[in-house]
């Protein structure tokens, strides 16, 4: 017999909604307790495909699947989007529940940062490059705030997308140097079909930014294909990009860097694998984006 057209209710799995950080603490205490693993995948909503990719492999890492929703305020600098920032809690706890995560811990800014708080985390070297170099606080606040979610949703694991290369750097070198019990695992970044970087800030882009907002993962694979060609003079490479991206309108460079993928020191050829990451505005957005570049002979060696 064959049976045609049934339709398979979707599953949404309860989902717990945790506001105050005693209320997690106590919880990832009792989780520990009996045994069970716990993964996290922080996050600042609005969410996309690129956060649930990294919640589907973080769900296969461990028992319990926290997500935190935090769109955490020391990490912005004076004149920066922290007060637009997109926000839709609803639709960000449907995908939630559609992943199957455990818990939302969803704390308010005043729980997480008491009256008195003085103390932060901050590394020497890796925050100066990239990102770091137009966004001097930057990074201070996402150690602060990633040490914080450590310590409130006790993971055994923690997931971070690719896409915040330097972030994900300073994350690794963080626990490492800190010796934070808590295995790190980097999500491969996750694209629109078009090429573009999936991010919460492409909500800002209007409908005649986004060809201009393509360039940055056109000069990527641009930088690429010369380098295949033969091409590995870092100057040239950044040329060639950098004149890409401006014959949009509305493009401003913040970066265009090809750097030691483990340092982020500059680096003047590419005869290695090289990082080459870049940061543009388009308009008013800020847009963040990166490959790995591979010299056709280290990539058949
Ligand atoms: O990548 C982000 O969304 C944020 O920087 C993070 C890691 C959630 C810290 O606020």
């Amino acid at each position: 017999m064959i049976v045609t057209g049934v339709i398979f209710p979707v599953r949404e799995a309860p989902i717990d909604i945790i506001a105050l950080k005693s209320d997690m603490q106590a919880r990832a205490n009792s989780l520990r307790h009996q045994g069970k693993t716990i993964a996290l995948v922080p996050t600042m909503g609005y969410l996309h495909e690129g956060h649930l990719s990294l919640m589907r492999l973080a769900r296969d890492m461990a028992d319990i699947l926290v997500v935190s929703l935090f769109v955490n305020p020391t990490q912005f600098g004076p004149g920066e989007d922290l007060a637009a920032y997109p926000r839709n809690f609803d639709h960000d706890r449907e995908l939630c529940m559609g992943e199957g995560v455990d818990i939302l811990f969803h704390p308010e800014a005043g729980n997480i940062y008491e009256p008195g708080f003085q103390t932060f985390i901050s590394l020497e070297k890796l925050p100066v490059y990239l990102c770091g170099a137009s966004r001097p606080v930057h990074f201070r606040g996402v150690a602060t705030i990633v040490t914080k979610l450590f310590n409130i949703v006790k993971p055994h694991v923690a997931v971070f997308g690719q896409k915040d290369y330097q972030q994900l750097m300073v994350i690794r070198r963080m626990v490492q140097d800190m010796d934070m019990d808590i295995r790190i695992v980097g999500g491969p970044i996750v694209r629109e079909a078009d090429g573009l970087a999936m991010s919460s800030r492409n909500a800002y882009l209007n409908s005649s930014q986004r060809p201009a907002a393509l360039s940055l993962s056109r000069s990527l694979q641009q930088a690429q294909a010369l380098l295949e060609s033969g091409q590995t003079d870092v100057a040239a490479l950044i040329a060639s990009a950098s004149h890409l991206i401006l014959s949009f309108p509305e493009t401003a460079i913040d970066y265009v860097a090809i750097c030691d993928p483990d340092t982020l020191e500059n680096i003047k050829a590419v005869t290695l694998p090289a990082l080459m990451a870049l940061a543009v505005r388009v308009g008013k957005t800020r847009l963040i984006d990166n490959t790995m570049l591979v010299p056709p002979q280290s990539a058949t060696s």
